[in-house]
């Protein structure tokens, strides 16, 4: 039994542009603004698309190894080198460069409270990931410098743990810094004694983000911290009736809802579909992707992450996907993007056993190759991310198009048609 229910259903209301209305148990927060991979004019922003997919995080592997062991990969997963810049591409574009000014953008963050009296910081929520980070008020780099910083001695409920806390990304940048307990506050959900890090370092492809750090939401045995993430904590204290979050991604009117769903957010009922725990991810069993009405490729799993802004798959299989696409391409051979001809509009449906879930076009179409072409880029790129022979993973460009639901609980995802 849980002895809170004022907190029953809290919503983080993750709001682009509207002024923040408090009412009732209903919280919301001011939203900044995060790149898209789609210039304003349109054109597919590639130098950003393959950082970001090299950044796209192996720490987790490597995490998995050491919390659980071998026997929980994937058939086929492994630890992979961590990938390089390209040199000519370093040269070219600063990576925090591109992160600043898109228009129609949008990040997925929220504002969370740490400390007693609460420190405010503005943090990505992350469903691939399991550990809290924010940047300390000893960090001295000029990534840090435009941040929220962390005070320990501000806050009368902070802790100092022993060792460090490191995560190394695809892109070889590391954060790190000491280890913390304190008071997490998510839009009114407190975890006490939440373990968390407070970094001194933080790699330049922060730099020019908007976000203060990150708050990971996957499974415990993720955690590079060896702690549970934030609503676990929540759960277990009762500070939430239902082990259940759920997100609405949206340009406007994003949210987050935790410790139940909003039947708000959504229509009809929330289909739900198991997932494979041992991996540590949200990760459901049994896809398969429809183009124009055929199943192209069957029988996957897919990790549900929201840190992650593009779909990515086995590069065989998503060749076989784009094949089913006339005029179709290899653009991009080391990354493994497509393109195919912007005027043409293909049904593109993901598919769990129960209803086909679509990706709009709009979700779907990355922009232009390049100014003035009749090429545009797809959502799904082809790359081995060490996952599995059989995993892919599907960030906002899937997560857009439906209302998410990630059950504890039920140790399940579910999709639900958006309001
Ligand atoms: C949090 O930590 C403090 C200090 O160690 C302890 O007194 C308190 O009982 C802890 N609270 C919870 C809910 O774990």
């Amino acid at each position: 039994m849980f002895f809170q229910t004022l907190t029953l259903g809290l919503t983080v209301s993750l709001l682009t542009a509207a002024t923040p209305v408090e009412h009732g148990v209903a919280r919301s927060v001011p939203l900044p603004k995060r790149t898209s991979l789609t210039t304003s004019e349109g054109v597919f922003n590639h130098d950003l698309a393959v950082l970001q997919s090299i950044a796209t995080r192996k720490q987790n592997l490597i995490n998995l190894k050491k919390n659980v062991g071998l026997q929980a990969f994937n058939e086929g997963a492994e630890i992979k080198p961590l990938a390089q810049i390209p040199s000519g591409l370093q040269a070219r574009s600063p990576a925090s460069e591109p992160l600043i000014d898109e228009e129609d953008d949008s990040e997925w963050a929220g504002t969370i409270q740490i400390g007693t009296p609460g420190q405010s910081f503005l943090i990505d929520f992350d469903t691939g990931s399991s550990d809290l980070w924010v940047p300390s008020s000893n960090c001295r780099s000029a990534t840090c410098s435009t941040k929220h910083k962390y005070t320990p001695s501000s806050s009368g409920t902070s802790i100092a743990k022993s060792g460090t806390f490191s995560i190394e990304y695809g892109d070889g940048s590391t954060v790190s810094g000491p280890i913390f307990s304190d008071t997490v506050t998510v839009a009114g959900v407190k975890a006490v004694n939440q373990t968390f890090s407070a970094v001194t370092t933080l790699s330049s492809s922060f730099q020019g983000d908007p976000i203060d750090g990150v708050l990971g939401m996957a499974f415990p045995q993720l955690s590079n911290l060896d702690a549970d993430p934030f609503f676990n904590t929540a759960y277990l204290q009762g500070a939430v009736s239902q082990g259940v979050f759920a997100f609405k991604l949206a340009s406007t009117g994003s949210v987050l809802d935790l410790g139940s769903t909003n039947p708000d957010q959504y229509s009809g009922s929330v289909e739900y579909h198991d997932i494979e725990t041992s991996s540590g991810f949200w990760q459901a069993t049994g896809a398969k992707i429809v183009i124009d009405h055929a199943t192209r490729v069957s029988g996957f799993d897919t990790v549900i992450d929201s840190g992650t802004t593009i779909m990515y798959g086995p590069p065989s299989a998503v060749k076989t996907v784009y094949a089913a696409i006339p005029g179709a391409k290899l653009f991009d051979t080391e990354n493994g993007f497509y393109s195919f001809p912007c005027s043409s509009n293909h049904r593109v449906a993901f598919s769990w056993g129960g209803k086909q879930w679509d990706v709009t076009a709009a979700n779907f179409n990355l922009g232009q190759t390049e100014s003035g072409s009749t090429q545009c880029v797809g959502a799904i790129a082809g790359q081995d991310l060490g996952l599995g022979d059989n995993v892919w993973l599907l960030g906002d460009s899937f997560m857009k198009n439906v209302y998410t639901v990630f059950s504890f609980d039920r140790n399940a995802v579910g999709f639900a048609e958006l309001a």
